[in-house]
């Protein structure tokens, strides 16, 4: 039975940055994947890297964010060097709009930050001539940029293996066991050990949570998504209001995103979710009736009770690792997770309270 360090389940962008992050120190890592490297929920993303646009919590979300959001500028070189692929990390920033002064008040927190500047409606709509007129003006976040997410996600695995990682697709794990000072992995391609285990599969994580002595769920939230070509319509930033947006990728077509459907299962897209979108995308550009459809897809977002991630160690077995519950922000969450579990494995030093913010046995917040 070949033994590695680290066996990582589940081969989304959030294990492949894992087992990325873990080869260039030279650990022997093996990525278990149930079908294709990167198919669930990764290449369902629309590619934002929201620290800002995404953020309620300024105190531990943000900096943990940002700092991964930052990683992304170093990766994207990185990773050509390693592999030949280009995460395709396009500039733009975001456009976070505000129709009313209400709106406009439940920006001003982030508007606080340094990063972030008021733009009146006047520049946003020449900015984007497309944009609503009865905008009242947006917070611009020029460093909320967005990536290819599937392409991201290949070039951690890829680069991962041709530095030495093994990369196991259609190989689901069925079971994890204590085997005196490591791991038994059981998987549908024979047996593996491991003296520590990673738990990074999405949603279907909580698989493996009862038979390590845990009640936590994550909880699948269903996203549907929608492209479209855009020939007279073209953004240079990325819309976002509410929970809806379009990016503009770069090969000129629109992803206009998403529904929020939680405890649903089913992967696919619905006519409903479809038009939910599309009425959003003609509040935030009344011409958005004349584009073309290409495609629409739905992934399953993996979110907790609080929204925030596990990231860390099982409260008693010191081999097992969790990483997942990456919600609306797998994307941008991925190189700071990899890094995360990089340093908790060889023992560096990791802030203090992102280790409590994402253990698993935190606390449950009463409000009162
Ligand atoms: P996944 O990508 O789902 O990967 C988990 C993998 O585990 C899967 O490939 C699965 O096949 C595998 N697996 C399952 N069970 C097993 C098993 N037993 N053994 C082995 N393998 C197994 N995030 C952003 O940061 N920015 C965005 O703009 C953004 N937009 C989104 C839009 C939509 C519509 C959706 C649905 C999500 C979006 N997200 C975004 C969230 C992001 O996609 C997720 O947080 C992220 O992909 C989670 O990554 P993951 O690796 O944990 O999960
Ligand atoms: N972060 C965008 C989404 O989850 O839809």
């Amino acid at each position: 039975m070949k033994n590695y360090d680290v066996a990582v389940i589940g081969g989304g962008i959030i294990g492949c940055s894992i087992a990325y992050h873990l080869a260039k120190e030279k650990l022997d890592v093996a990525v278990f994947e149930s079908g294709q490297v990167g198919g669930k929920a990764t290449s369902a993303a629309a590619g934002m890297l929201g620290a800002h646009s995404e953020c309620d919590d300024l105190e531990v979300f943000y900096p943990f964010a940002r700092n991964s959001q930052l990683a992304y500028q170093k990766l994207q070189e990185e990773l050509v060097d390693v592999c030949g692929i280009d995460i395709q990390l396009k500039s733009g920033g975001i456009y976070k709009l505000a129709f009313s002064e209400g709106e406009k008040s439940q920006l001003s927190s982030l508007l606080d930050l340094p990063t972030v500047e008021w733009h009146g409606s006047a520049q946003v709509l020449k900015n984007e001539t497309a944009v609503n007129e009865h905008i009242n003006g947006a917070a611009y976040i020029r460093d909320d940029i967005h990536v290819l997410p599937g392409l991201a996600c290949r070039a951690f695995s890829k680069s991962a293996q041709l530095m030495g990682a093994s990369i196991f697709e259609y190989t689901p794990v069925l079971n994890v066991q204590k085997a005196d000072s490591s791991y038994f992995v059981k998987t549908a391609g024979g047996n593996i050990g491991a003296k520590y285990v990673v738990i990074a599969n999405g949603v279907w994580s909580s698989t493996f949570f009862e038979a390590l002595g845990l009640s936590h769920r994550v909880i699948p939230v269903k996203g549907e998504c929608l492209s479209v070509s855009n020939e007279s319509i073209s953004l240079k930033h990325t819309l976002f209001h509410n929970h809806n947006y379009i990016v503009p990728r770069s090969n000129g077509t629109l992803v206009i995103g998403a529904t929020m459907i939680e405890n649903e299962w089913d992967e696919r897209p619905t006519l409903g979710g479809i038009e939910e979108l599309i009425a959003a995308a003609k509040e935030l550009i009344p011409a958005a009736g004349d584009m073309r459809i290409e495609s629409f897809w739905a992934g399953l977002r993996p979110s907790t009770f609080d929204q925030q991630p596990f990231i860390g160690f099982h409260p008693e077995e010191k081999g097992i690792l969790f990483a997942t519950g990456h919600f609306r922000n797998g994307i941008l969450l991925a190189p700071g997770t990899g890094q995360m579990i990089r340093d908790l494995i060889l023992e560096r030093e990791v802030r203090n309270d992102w280790i409590d913010a994402f253990k698993i046995d935190r606390q449950k917040q009463v409000l009162v």
